[in-house]
């Protein structure tokens, strides 16, 4: 049982806004998806360290899917947001949205959750502080998180 104060989870909600260029994308002008792949990564470790209060690593990551494309001159939008905690990690989800700043049009383009380690001063895997469960809805998806969990550690 951690002795850490609960956090809740407005406290490490993180958004990030980026502006796709050239350098960004594919011979279609599509952005690629390694460069979504990497916006996701560091909007969730913002987030998990937000929470943590301690330097973060990468786990895991779940799937990704690619839902639609997001060209040149338009934007991404991520929003990352924790979905559960158990001792030394967390897990993070990561909404992924395109925005045509000139039409005004969103859409969603990727999901993703994204397991991060705290690390102490030593980088070894310390304890987090308890997501506070404020509501059912929150119960619901530690519930699940600890489900995905179960069967992220079975495939290691
Ligand atoms: C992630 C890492 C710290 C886990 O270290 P470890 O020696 O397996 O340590 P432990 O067994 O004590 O596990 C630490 C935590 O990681 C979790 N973990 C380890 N492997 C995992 C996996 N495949 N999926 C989900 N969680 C995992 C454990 O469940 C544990 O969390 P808990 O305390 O909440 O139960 C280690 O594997 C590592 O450093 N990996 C490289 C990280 C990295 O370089 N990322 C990319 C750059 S940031």
């Amino acid at each position: 049982m951690s002795t850490l104060a609960p956090r809740p989870r407005a406290a490490s909600v993180t958004d990030m806004v980026e502006y796709v260029l050239p350098q960004h994308a594919n011979i279609g002008s599509t952005v690629f998806g390694g460069q979504i792949m990497a916006w996701v990564d560091l909007c969730a470790a913002i987030c998990a360290q937000r929470h943590a209060g301690r330097p973060c690593v990468t786990a895991f990551v779940d799937d990704l899917l690619f839902k639609r494309p997001v060209r040149v001159g338009q934007v991404v939008r991520l929003r990352a947001h924790i979905l559960a905690t158990f001792r030394t990690s967390m897990e993070i989800e990561v909404d992924v949205h395109g925005e045509d700043t000139i039409t005004g049009e969103v859409w969603p383009t990727v999901e993703c959750r994204i397991v991060f380690v705290a690390m102490d001063d030593e980088r070894r895997p310390t304890a987090v502080p308890p997501l506070l469960l404020e509501s059912d809805a929150d119960r619901a998806a530690q519930a699940a998180a600890e489900e995905r969990r179960r069967l992220r550690l079975a495939k290691r």
